[in-house]
């Protein structure tokens, strides 16, 4: 059992936070209602965020002592409004952005890649999808994955892309959303490696 802070109450987070309390796991999800993202954080061990990723930087540095120390799962995506939207950091990623201004933090990149019914029922699917980790601590990987089985990846499921660097290749994948659903629809899917 994992005491996690959910931040954001929305179709992902919402979604997170029932799939970890039935897995067992100690949540608490966080609106915005003022006081509650700080609260959340300051107890948990693991904090999600899963609020929208254009705001996400500054939402996430303003609680920098309450994740210090804390491994930050980061599900988020960093796009303009439209569609097809453009990447807010192109050259980079939200994620390295936030592992760069919250040192202290471990920060994972993960589940960016699907549509939000997916990352807690993968084998939904007709064929295995993928959830990568992009991260700079291997232990925070590991407690990260650890949850990613806990929503029901199968281990060969999860890939290990590397330092935190690789989520801007992850978080690119954001670009394919708008076009597979115009083409296919809002059926869930999740952009996988095929071999
Ligand atoms: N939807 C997907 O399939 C999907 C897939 C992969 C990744 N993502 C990413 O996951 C994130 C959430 O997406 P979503 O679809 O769940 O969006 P959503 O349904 O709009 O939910 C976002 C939630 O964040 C809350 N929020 C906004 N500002 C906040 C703050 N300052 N503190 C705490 N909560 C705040 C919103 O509250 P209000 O309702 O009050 O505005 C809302 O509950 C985004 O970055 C998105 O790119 C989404």
């Amino acid at each position: 059992m994992t005491t996690i802070a959910v931040l954001g109450n929305g179709r992902v987070g919402g979604n997170l936070a029932t799939a970890l309390t039935r897995a067992g796991h100690e949540v608490t999800v966080a609106d915005r209602t003022p006081g509650a993202p700080p609260d959340a954080a300051r107890t948990a061990r693991i904090v999600i965020n899963a609020t929208p990723g254009a705001g996400s930087l500054d939402r996430l540095t303003a609680l920098r002592d309450e994740l210090s120390g804390k491994i930050l799962v980061d599900v988020s995506n960093a796009t303009t409004d439209g569609l097809p939207a453009d990447l807010i950091y192109p050259g980079s990623s939200l994620a390295e952005q936030l592992q760069d201004a919250l040192p202290e933090t471990r920060v994972v990149k993960t589940l960016n890649t699907m549509l939000f019914p997916v990352m807690t029922a993968p084998a939904t699917l007709t064929q295995a999808p993928t959830a990568f980790l992009s991260g700079d601590d291997p232990q925070a990987k590991q407690t990260a994955g650890e949850l990613l089985t806990d929503l029901g990846w199968h281990k060969e499921w999860i890939t290990d892309l590397g330092g935190i660097q690789t989520a801007r290749a992850t978080e690119a994948a954001i670009l394919f959303v708008p076009h597979v659903i115009r083409s296919t629809g809002f059926a869930p899917f999740a952009i996988s490696i095929a071999r």
